[in-house]
């Protein structure tokens, strides 16, 4: 396994849309590995392949504490929406920023397993939260699309300054304690 790389916000390829996968073998369920290998070690609880710069229609998430519930989506399709909830989201790729966004309460999805299988769930709670908000990044969206322009435009500049003042140095993690004090679960 690997660890992939992580692009990040204003990155072009974020914005790409992704292609359905076709084939299920064995380079997808290594692709399937790094991505959760990436995602624990960022930590986060949700990463799309988009994210990770490959254009598939691709996620996986992993909801729980003790990060023994992996599970993915493949060719993912939001078959029914209902009720509205507001919660605080970050973003791998949009390093440590939080923001409220609204998104529907519980959805009914259907996708593929990585053997290429059909299956349905209804989700709510933070997982129907991380599964939409992974969904979007395989249409090239991001959660910073919720907000104002002038807010989105705010948070381009701090992290392009960020990357600015972190060339050179020693790459130093995000502070993790302001993630704790946030409450926010990074997606
Ligand atoms: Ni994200």
């Amino acid at each position: 396994m690997a660890q992939l790389t992580i692009l990040e916000f204003p990155d072009p390829r974020l914005r790409t849309r992704a292609a359905p996968v076709q084939v299920f073998d064995a380079a997808l369920e290594r692709l399937i590995a790094d991505m959760f290998e990436t995602m624990y070690a960022a930590p986060g609880i949700g990463l799309a392949a988009t994210q990770v710069n490959v254009h598939q229609r691709l996620i996986v998430v992993d909801v729980s504490e003790a990060h023994d519930d992996p599970q993915v989506f493949i060719n993912p399709v939001i078959l029914k929406r209902e009720g509205k909830e507001q919660s605080e989201e970050g973003c791998l790729s949009v390093p440590q920023v939080f923001e409220p966004v609204e998104r529907a309460e519980r959805v009914t999805v259907r996708a593929q397993d990585a053997q290429g299988e059909l299956f349905e769930r209804e989700l709510s709670g933070l997982l129907a939260v991380c599964v939409q908000h992974e969904m979007d990044h395989l249409e090239g969206k991001l959660f910073v699309d919720y907000l104002s322009s002038l807010k989105r435009e705010h948070i381009r500049r701090r992290l392009e300054k960020e990357r600015r003042e972190r060339a050179g140095a020693p790459r130093s993690r995000p502070v993790s304690g302001w993630r704790v004090a946030s409450g926010a679960k990074v997606i």
